[in-house]
């Protein structure tokens, strides 16, 4: 177990460019191992989650080769084409590729099991299982289908109308996966809109998919299944997400400024970019084009003096995977921030909510956290000198190093080997911005 420290460092300088979307790359693997044919994809993001899910669609039956660097080739199976497993799925970390091959499987006449480490193997399953059930899958699983599960796709999968009953990008996805093998059209409805990497690499691979935005807010995404899916080049922009870690370290060391080249720039994944400008940050979006068929841009960024905001609960889709490092910057901000609607941090790799609000008291921010808001009462300046654990969760570690960077004393995470799950080669790409890590 790791532990790492950051000291505060002098100002930040230089252009990074941040490992690919993790989303896109998941996606990309999977709908390339659905397709006909030859799938090239570029950019690929290389961290363990990702890579776990590469090796399942091997096991799935798909022929996937690395070809060099963040350049991978899958050959898919078609839709329905993949075989039974001989061997457990074992998912790591990551809860996007367990949800999504689950999604997956439960579209083939075939039986998996799935696994993974501790913190994916406390995490819930039921908001999957649930709705593939009504679409013919069964499920066996620990304590009410948590991991390790075994999955008996339908033989004859059933379309389905389903209303998520939280918003999350992996239950919608997982659903249309299996759509992608059920006849006729599989709908989704999600309460509030989120990420949609899934609907446009489905439509980029040739299958018909409608998005309706309904005067309520709410969205409804129609598939039509049992396409012929056909290979096609993918390009995977950097991840925001981790994009997000240098960009705060911008914003709060003093002096800095800092280029994060290839950012992606989807509308559903910028919450965090439109909630720091809000609270005064300087962020400009250099160069925006539109790469892979998602918008993006090189990010100039400087350090700021940022004031505290109140976070709408509907941007939390948006934002979902930034809040640690958000309560980060708004430690650093002055005034109170308050961010609602976070009832979901509470399932992720781990419970982000608690593990943020223990690492704020570490270190001497004032705070309160509720069962789905955080509060933050910001000073301008940070103490530090706290040793933050991170619960097996690599964005936990990386928002508390970064926190270390601008801190009037070192801060300290238990952990960091977690960081490779999304961001392989963080602590050197910071150290090469000027970064104190040690
Ligand atoms: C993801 C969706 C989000 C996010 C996760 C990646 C995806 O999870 O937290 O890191 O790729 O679909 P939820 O769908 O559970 O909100």
């Amino acid at each position: 177990m790791p532990a790492q420290s950051a000291k505060s460092s002098p100002a930040l300088a230089g252009a990074v460019t941040v490992p690919g979307d993790k989303s896109i790359s998941h996606r990309a693997l999977i709908l390339g191992a659905l397709a006909v044919g030859r799938t090239e994809v570029t950019g690929l993001l290389e961290g363990d989650d990702v890579l776990r899910t590469a090796e399942c669609m091997r096991r799935l039956g798909a022929k996937v080769v690395r070809l060099g660097p963040g350049r991978w080739q899958v050959d898919g199976v078609g839709v329905g084409g993949l075989v039974e497993p001989a061997d457990v799925l074992d998912m790591g970390n990551s809860g996007t590729g367990a949800r999504l091959l689950m999604g997956v499987v439960a579209g083939h006449p075939i039986t998996a099991v799935f696994t993974g480490d501790a913190s994916l193997n406390r995490r819930p399953m039921a908001r999957v299982t649930e709705p593939l059930a009504r679409m013919g899958a069964a499920f066996v699983g620990r304590a009410g289908n948590k991991l390790p599960l075994a999955v008996v796709g339908a033989r004859n999968p059933l379309p389905i109308e389903y209303r998520l009953p939280v918003a999350s990008a992996q239950v919608k996805s997982a659903i249309l996966l299996a759509g992608l093998c059920a006849p006729g059209e599989t709908t989704v409805i999600e309460p509030e809109p989120t990420r949609d990497h899934s609907e446009r690499l489905l439509g980029h691979f040739g299958a018909e998919i409608r998005i309706v935005d309904a005067a309520d807010g709410s969205r409804r995404v129609t598939l039509r299944g049992q396409p012929e899916l056909t290979a096609a080049p993918v390009v995977v922009p950097g991840d925001p997400s981790s994009a997000a870690f240098p960009l705060v370290a911008a914003l709060i060391v003093p002096g800095s400024d800092v280029i994060i080249e290839n950012v992606g720039l989807n509308p559903l994944r910028i919450g965090l970019f439109d909630t720091l400008i809000e609270m005064g940050a300087s962020i400009e979006y250099l160069n925006r084009r539109v790469a892979g068929g998602e918008p993006v841009a090189d990010l100039r960024v400087r350090h700021s003096a940022l004031k505290g905001v109140t976070v709408p609960a509907e941007r939390a889709p948006s934002m979902i995977d930034e809040y640690p490092v958000l309560a980060v910057a708004a430690g650093f901000a002055t005034g109170t921030t308050r961010m609602n609607g976070l009832a979901e941090l509470r399932v992720k790799e781990s419970d982000r909510l608690a593990a943020v609000a223990a690492g704020l008291a570490a270190n001497g921010i004032a705070h309160e956290a509720g069962p789905d808001f955080l509060i933050v009462a910001g000073k301008g300046k940070v103490p530090g000198g706290g040793t933050v654990a991170t619960h097996m969760d690599h964005r936990i570690a990386m928002s508390f190093l970064v926190m270390g960077l601008a801190a009037e004393r070192p801060v300290t995470v238990d952990d960091i080997h977690m960081i490779d799950t999304s961001f392989p080669g963080f602590g050197t790409l910071m150290a090469s911005l000027g970064a104190t890590l040690e």
